[in-house]
């Protein structure tokens, strides 16, 4: 099967690469002609490994590649997913442009073809984007008629960075959104060798379990957050309190991470977006409000931990360890050490920082402060330091480096670190929602 998808970012080619790796012929398009090269060569435009390893052999193989011709690769194709950007207006709503500009290629080629295609919208969209603007949009330009000369569906990804690949091939469920059942059949079909729990559904619902899942995990991180700032003040570790708790299935482990809050490319947007949307029908969300106001909070948090320890900032040398919005990744989208970084300096610290992948996106949006070339250097001479991603790399540190700190303090804002080992190592440990436990 001829596949096309739209947008060569982390969803358009980890989309790209499944359907290549599942033995179909994929044609990746996209308006910005360096990711086109870059995907033609085998190369990734962002850091995901085992992504990139996959891309090489199908690129190798001829049997994915890329254009900048849109429309061209959407006639020759019977599937078209769109796969574009949706980010954030300052309002929280969701810029559709990118979205609208890929919807018009669309409607434009299917003017002139003669096939039923299938039209997948995966792009995140609030809901009743893809009914009401994607499908009369689609009409218009094509002069063709939804549900009889082409098909649209709505069929959301919950893909997580650094393991995109892997959460494409094998995700917790295929949500399939239908305008017509004819098309919803077909991308089912398409699915039937990924082995998952296949929802059939409207296009609308399909839009909102995508919301319903990304604000149900920010939920659970600004649960864990409040907890662990309680129990840090009570003198009790959360680890365990969030640990215990997780094991009652009604709960869950997963997601109950304490720290300085969620960042990427899609939890904060998609929370914010929802709320924008429920506001537009009249409905204020008390709860989306309240835990974007706890996720404002946590940097904060961090640094109230670094003070207790430190004193106060002014003309203090403090280590920012990682800058990615997460471990494992060099996307810094929302990442947690833009309000870190500038919170420190507004308490007057002089702040330098290091990421072992993120360093160059960051230094582009933060070009002042001073950077390091590894964890080692960051840490000398500072009078203290925050983990701001959770890199594996960051466990490994131990006496060499801290000796070297002029007050070997660290503070753990992800609790990534072992807190007897850093404190055997010379260093003073304290975390989010951290207490030394008792009786134990
Ligand atoms: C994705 C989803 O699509 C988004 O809805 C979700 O909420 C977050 O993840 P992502 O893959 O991260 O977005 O986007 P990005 O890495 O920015 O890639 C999008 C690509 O689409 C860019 O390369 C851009 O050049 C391309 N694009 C955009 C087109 O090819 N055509 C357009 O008309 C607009
Ligand atoms: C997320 C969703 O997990 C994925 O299903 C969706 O499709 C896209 O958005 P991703 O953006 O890759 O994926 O990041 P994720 O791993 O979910 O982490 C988001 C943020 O939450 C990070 O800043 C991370 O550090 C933070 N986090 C995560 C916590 O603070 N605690 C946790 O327990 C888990």
């Amino acid at each position: 099967m001829k596949i096309c998808v739209i947008g060569a970012g982390y969803v358009g080619l980890a989309t790209g690469v499944m359907f290549g790796k599942l033995g179909h012929e994929v044609v990746c398009a996209d308006i910005d002609e360096s990711r086109v090269k870059s995907v033609n060569s085998g190369r990734l435009p962002f850091h995901e490994p085992p992504l990139e390893k996959e891309l090489k052999r199908l690129v190798k193989a001829g049997s994915l590649r890329a254009v900048t011709d849109t429309r061209g690769a959407v006639r020759d194709c019977k599937f078209v997913f769109i796969c574009v950007q949706t980010p954030s207006l300052p309002s929280g709503r969701i810029d559709i442009n990118p979205v609208k500009a890929a919807t018009r290629e669309v409607g434009r080629a299917l003017r002139r073809s003669e096939d039923y295609k299938v039209i997948v919208m995966k792009s995140t969209v609030v809901p009743g984007t893809t009914d009401s603007v994607v499908k009369p949009m689609l009409e218009r330009l094509s002069g063709r008629k939804c549900g009889v000369h082409f098909g649209l569906c709505m069929n959301p990804e919950f893909l997580q960075e650094g393991t995109a690949l892997e959460d494409s091939m094998e995700p917790a469920r295929i949500v399939v959104g239908s305008e017509d059942k004819r098309s919803g059949d077909l991308l089912a079909a398409l699915y039937r060798p990924v082995k998952a729990p296949k929802v059939r559904t409207d296009p609308r619902s399909a839009e909102m379990i995508k919301y319903a899942s990304n604000t149900f995990l920010a939920t659970k991180i600004s649960y864990a957050n409040e907890i662990a700032n309680m129990c840090e003040r009570f003198g009790i570790d959360s680890e365990q309190v969030l640990e215990a708790a997780g094991m009652d299935p009604r709960i869950g482990r997963l997601f109950l991470r304490p720290g300085l809050g969620f960042g990427g490319s899609c939890l904060p947007k998609d929370v914010r977006a929802l709320r924008d949307r429920a506001r537009s029908e009249g409905y204020r969300s008390r709860l989306l409000d309240a835990l974007l106001a706890i996720n404002e909070g946590q940097p904060v948090e961090g640094i109230r931990l670094l003070e207790k320890a430190v004193g106060p900032l002014r003309g203090k040398r403090i280590a920012v360890l990682g800058l990615a919005f997460k471990g494992g990744v060099d996307d810094i989208r929302e990442t947690r050490a833009v309000p870190l970084v500038t919170e420190l300096m507004a308490r007057g610290a002089r702040v330098v920082a290091y990421d072992p992948m993120a360093m160059d996106n960051f230094i582009s949006v933060m070009p002042t402060i001073e950077y390091a070339s590894s964890a080692a250097e960051c840490l000398n001479g500072a009078d203290g330091c925050i983990v701001q991603a959770d890199w594996p790399e960051f466990k490994r540190l131990g006496r060499k480096e801290f000796s070297k700190m002029t007050n070997p303090v660290v503070v753990d804002g992800r609790r990534c670190l072992d807190p007897a080992a850093v404190e055997k190592a010379g260093a003073r440990y304290l975390g989010i929602g951290y207490a030394p436990g008792r009786g134990k």
